[in-house]
């Protein structure tokens, strides 16, 4: 009988290379604090992203680029403390990397040591092939992030789709290729054309999760705020919302404040 992730009572990065030589799909979600981490961890989600999207949805900042490394330990932290079963990768954020592979294996020590995660995740290829090679030396484990790498988006100028041309595409490959040599566990491609995925995936053996990215790859991964509808005015195609969270807590909200301006909470019950 072939093992399925709700077997495991611990996902760890070997899990996901068993998920992936099974064929079985690696669910991911972000989430940036304890109460939802453990929602999300006990509805049996395989992976728990702490994105530095955490910059964007937690701070209201208009990109990823100011969150910084306290910060997502901060995140990180409460999140490993909700969580007792899922694999918990963090994102080294924007300027603790990029710089040099020094500093690059301090900033990740620091994320597996303050915040006791699993795994961290960092965005480009061959520009950091260094600093993922330290990471890696230290016995830290890497997730890669290729495509529409958000930390970039100033010299993208624009959050459409990456790689549709053949040389961003044979570029990626490349770069996806030097990910799996370095020894990262995992890939992230956002963003990019189904087809070149699918091309990805068939012809690597570390699992990749997909955002925007088709089917054709060996997991899922969504902003939970997103999927839960909490935002409004982000739409885009890859995003299906399971719940239209901004609506019910408006709802709650304006009942709560109905309640206690006619004295209806609380009642005889509720008080003491
Ligand atoms: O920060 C984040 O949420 C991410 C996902 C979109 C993959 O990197």
């Amino acid at each position: 009988m072939s093992k399925t992730s709700e077997n495991y009572t611990r996902i760890t990065t070997r899990t996901l290379s068993e998920m992936k030589a099974q064929g079985e799909k690696i669910a991911m979600l972000t989430a940036y604090d304890f109460t939802m981490a453990g929602i999300v961890d006990k509805a049996g989600i395989d992976v728990i992203l702490v994105g530095d999207s955490a910059s964007n949805v937690m701070a209201g900042h208009e990109t990823t680029l100011p969150i910084t490394l306290d910060q997502m330990i901060y995140h990180a932290a409460s999140v490993v403390r909700g969580v007792e079963r899922a694999l918990v990768i963090v994102d080294l954020p924007f300027g603790t990397y990029q710089a040099d592979s020094k500093e690059a294996l301090r900033s990740a020590i620091r994320i597996m040591k303050e915040a006791g995660a699993h795994a961290v995740k960092l965005e480009g290829g061959r520009q950091i092939k260094d600093s993922i090679e330290r990471i890696l030396q230290a016995g830290i484990p890497v997730m890669g992030h290729l495509g529409l790498t958000p930390q970039s988006i100033y010299k993208f100028g624009t959050y459409t789709v990456r790689a549709k041309e053949a040389t961003e595409a044979d570029q990626l490959i490349n770069d996806a290729l030097m990910l799996e040599k370095a020894g990262c566990f995992g890939i992230v491609l956002e963003k990019i054309p189904a087809k070149l995925a699918k091309k990805i995936s068939q012809k690597i053996n570390i699992p990749i999760i997909g955002i925007g990215a088709g089917v054709y790859v060996d997991g899922q991964v969504l902003v939970l705020n997103d999927m839960l509808g909490m935002n409004k005015e982000f739409s885009p195609r890859f995003l299906r919302r399971y719940r239209n969270l901004n609506r019910d807590i408006s709802k709650a909200v304006n009942n709560y404040t109905t309640d206690v301006k006619n004295q209806d909470f609380p009642n005889n019950k509720e008080q003491y």
